[in-house]
């Protein structure tokens, strides 16, 4: 299959190349320079590889083959290298302009050059749909085989939190002896210190992609400079997947039980790729790379591109899964969070893409009209509020330059603290909405309101945690709550 598929790569090379992917910048960027399967085996080989792709490098930087031998664009071509991948896969990652990128592309066996894109995490949760259902008992015996301890599944996310009750080794048997990956321990005294232990068997982190694209933003801006997870999604997905049981989880009280992954027993490796605005190709590639050298059985990406997905030779996440996948590693990926028709990403053949429905359960928090009918919204808010409030759209409130369409999104700066204060405000929410449902509970609090309505006319029903009493409601019940504030001029209530 390798061999086919590698020749496959060849063919579609030149078309998928020189198009769109040059035209946008001429400005020095992070550039992605693809080889494919390339030479493997010894280390000579490996350092070999290295030196050619140090001499690719080179020679882009200084453009004459004369000056290239003798040595003259040596220091540029260092300061632009990133990372080389050698052992999955052949190719490198610098700091290239659009010239010299495409020069790259243009030399023997490249077959793709593309920027360093940024991708964005996905999330769910799905195994009682599966039959492995959380509620019952602990560690299912036959489901939590001994078997398990001997798959050992790496994560390309966030990174993880060794010390969460999810990952604690207990009870499970020594690392596979043919375990070869590391333990990276993060910086020296910093609170970024990382620990592994037999259920986290490896940690690794890939920060020189973001650091190179963010424009070096400050390691104190960087939170935990170690396969530790400051967001946690790596530890969400991780423990979803290979948690062990919890008793008595909840989130303010609310989604009370207990819970653990769907295979308790299996071993995790952490590949941290994802920082605080989201993660790049060169740092994923690298984590594909590192993976498939060390030894884990399955790879789990829970992230992707938007979309609609561009070509699989321009993507890191088909790339890396293409050569993982043809060293028998299997591959699993989320198809994306948007939920609408033509939104599914991460579509290569080779990796197992899981879809998700929208959520199994809701958060409902209600409302109650004045009139006593009560309407049901999304919640994770714990608030309660006890008597009626008067409650105005928030385009009725708009402030200083902003037309009363603008303030409906509860946008920063553009409420009328005047009119808004002591109030519900009803807050719109639309799919081109700039800032997040959370974002605008801020902006309305800020603005002196008790309370906020967001009608997200997404329908997403995904439940927030809102600073102030707040609910979501999709955009029927909305509709109705405009207009019968617009009759009546009576208040409403928010109940949780
Ligand atoms: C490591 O860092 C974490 C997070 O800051 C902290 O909770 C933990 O106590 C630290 N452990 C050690 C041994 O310093
Ligand atoms: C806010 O509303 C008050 C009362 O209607 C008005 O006097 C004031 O000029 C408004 N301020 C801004 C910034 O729009
Ligand atoms: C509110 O009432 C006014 C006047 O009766 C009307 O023009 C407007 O369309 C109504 N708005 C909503 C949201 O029902
Ligand atoms: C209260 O008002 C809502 C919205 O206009 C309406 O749907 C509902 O039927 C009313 N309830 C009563 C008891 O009048």
């Amino acid at each position: 299959m390798g061999r086919d598929r590698d020749s496959m790569f060849f063919l579609v090379l030149s078309l998928v190349l020189l198009g769109e992917f040059f035209s946008s910048c001429s400005c020095a960027q992070v550039y992605v320079v693809y080889m494919g399967k390339g030479l493997q085996g010894t280390s000579d080989d490996r350092h070999d590889m290295l030196r050619l792709h140090q001499q690719m490098l080179t020679a882009v930087h200084d453009g004459s083959l004369i000056n290239w031998m003798h040595g003259f664009s040596l220091e540029k071509a260092e300061a632009s290298y990133i990372y080389s991948y050698s052992n999955g896969f052949q190719g490198f990652a610098a700091k290239l302009n659009k010239q010299q990128a495409l020069k790259l592309a243009d030399m023997p066996g490249v077959i793709s050059v593309f920027p360093n894109a940024k991708r964005s995490l996905h999330t769910t949760h799905s195994w009682d749909f599966m039959g492995l259902s959380v509620d019952t008992a602990a560690e299912v015996p036959e489901l939590s085989s001994k078997n398990q301890e001997n798959v050992i599944i790496g994560f390309i996310d966030t990174g993880i939190w060794p010390e969460s009750p999810s990952f604690r080794d207990h009870g499970m048997s020594p690392v596979p002896t043919r375990w070869r990956g590391k333990c990276q321990r993060g910086e020296a005294n910093s609170p970024s210190n990382f620990t592994c232990n037999r259920k986290i068997i490896g940690g690794r982190y890939y920060l020189r992609g973001y650091q190179t694209e963010e424009n070096s933003p400050s390691k104190s801006a960087i939170k935990f400079i170690s396969p530790r997870d400051s967001s946690g999604h790596g530890s969400h997905t991780a423990s979803i997947a290979a948690g062990r049981f919890v008793r008595n989880m909840n989130y303010r009280g609310l989604g009370t039980g207990g819970g653990r992954g769907g295979a308790p027993m299996a071993r995790i490796a952490a590949y941290k790729t994802c920082w605080d605005s989201g993660c790049y190709d060169a740092d994923i590639l690298a984590a594909f790379d590192d993976a498939i050298s060390d030894g884990v059985d399955i790879i789990s990406v829970s992230l992707g591109p938007d979309y609609p997905q561009g070509g699989y030779f321009t993507d890191a996440i088909s790339i890396g899964s293409f050569h993982a996948t043809s060293n028998g590693i299997l591959v699993i990926s989320s198809a994306g969070n948007a939920g609408r028709q033509g939104s599914a990403t991460n579509l290569a053949p080779w990796m197992l893409t899981v879809a998700a429905g929208t959520t199994d359960r809701s958060f409902a928090s209600y409302i109650r009209l004045a009139n006593g009918t009560f309407i049901m919204g999304e919640s994770l808010s714990t608030y309660h509020m006890h008597t009626s409030v008067k409650t105005i759209s928030a385009s009725e409130a708009n402030a200083g330059y902003f037309t009363p369409y603008q303030s409906s999104f509860c946008l920063d700066s553009s409420l009328n603290r005047t009119k808004v204060r002591g109030k519900i405000l009803i807050c719109h929410h639309t799919k081109g909405s700039s800032d997040s449902r959370v974002s605008k509970s801020m902006v309305v609090k800020e603005a002196g309101a008790l309370g906020m309505i967001l009608i997200d006319e997404m329908e997403d029903h995904v439940a927030n945690h809102f600073t102030l009493p707040g609910t979501v409601v999709g955009k029927t019940p909305g509709d109705k709550i405009l207009s019968y504030i617009n009759s009546t001029r009576l208040s409403t209530k928010y109940c949780s």
